[in-house]
């Protein structure tokens, strides 16, 4: 592990008034890694998420992208460096079509250098590189989905509409916040593939996971969390094995 890591994350702390949602929290991220996320409710993954891609300040601690410090830039700013992320709560444009919703990242300055996912996306032609994204990431084309009113997609196409609009920026790095959560076991099945074929794609990916089985089919790595404290971190059979996240999940997951 002589390489530099694509992203490293150095003594991050959070508090929200009273409550430390984050105690000096640091790990790094070597580049085609799917790195995973976990640890009980509340146990600070989802603010970790937010720290890192800017949507909410840190009290200490800093975070560095390919070397370079990118502590307290704004979400936008890292977005167009290559960062993208998913929401835990999934936030479409309801009253839009599903592919509509990749209009605002295809128009991103990012997306403008790189030419949208695989280099498409010929100016004034963004709605068609939209619905190609969408068929990548499972929205079959014959079956009118892409076309079909956000708001009117089951959950697992939601979700899929998530990591599609992170495609669409062509980003180094995706951190996905509990991309199975509400999905069936086989809509879990149908997403693992896409998750495969955008690493295989060299994204890295930083999976927040309540659905540990189904993480640990894919992770290189894992850290756990638990009351804003880092546990431990390794390889998915070392994670599951220690006595710490086996206690901090005991009565609220299958280990
Ligand atoms: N904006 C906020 N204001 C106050 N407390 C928050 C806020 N966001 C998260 N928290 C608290 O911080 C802790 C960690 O939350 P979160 O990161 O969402 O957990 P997880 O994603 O692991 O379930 C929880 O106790 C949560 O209630
Ligand atoms: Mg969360």
């Amino acid at each position: 592990m002589s390489e530099e890591p694509i992203l490293s994350v150095k003594g991050i702390s959070k508090s929200f008034g009273g409550l430390k949602a984050l105690m000096d929290v640091s790990f790094d991220v070597q580049r085609g890694e799917v790195f995973g996320i976990i640890g009980p409710n509340g146990s600070g993954k989802t603010t970790i998420i937010n720290c890192i891609t800017g949507f909410i300040s840190t009290l200490a601690g800093q975070v560095y992208f390919k070397g370079k410090e990118i502590t307290g830039w704004k979400p936008h700013k890292i977005a167009d460096a290559g960062i993208a992320r998913t929401f835990q709560i999934m936030r479409p444009y309801y009253s839009l079509p599903a592919y509509k919703n990749l209009i605002i990242p295809l128009w991103s300055p990012r997306a403008r250098k790189t030419g949208g996912w695989r280099g498409g996306g010929k100016h004034g032609d963004r709605d068609t590189v939209a619905v190609d994204i969408l068929e990548e990431i499972g929205f079959e084309r014959d079956s009118r989905v892409p076309y079909k009113l956000s708001s009117t997609l089951p959950t697992g196409y939601q979700k899929r509409l998530e990591l599609a609009r992170c495609m669409a920026l062509r980003p180094e790095i995706i951190f996905c916040d509990e991309v199975f959560s509400g999905l069936s076991m086989s809509e879990i099945a149908g997403m693992l593939p896409l998750i495969e074929k955008m690493r295989d794609e060299g994204i890295t990916l930083i999976m927040v996971e309540h659905r540990l089985r189904e993480l640990f089919r894919v992770a290189t790595r894992v850290m756990a969390l638990n009351f804003g404290e880092k546990i431990t971190e390794g390889e998915p059979s070392f994670v599951i094995e220690d006595k710490r996240v086996r206690e901090a999940y005991l009565g609220t997951e299958e280990v």
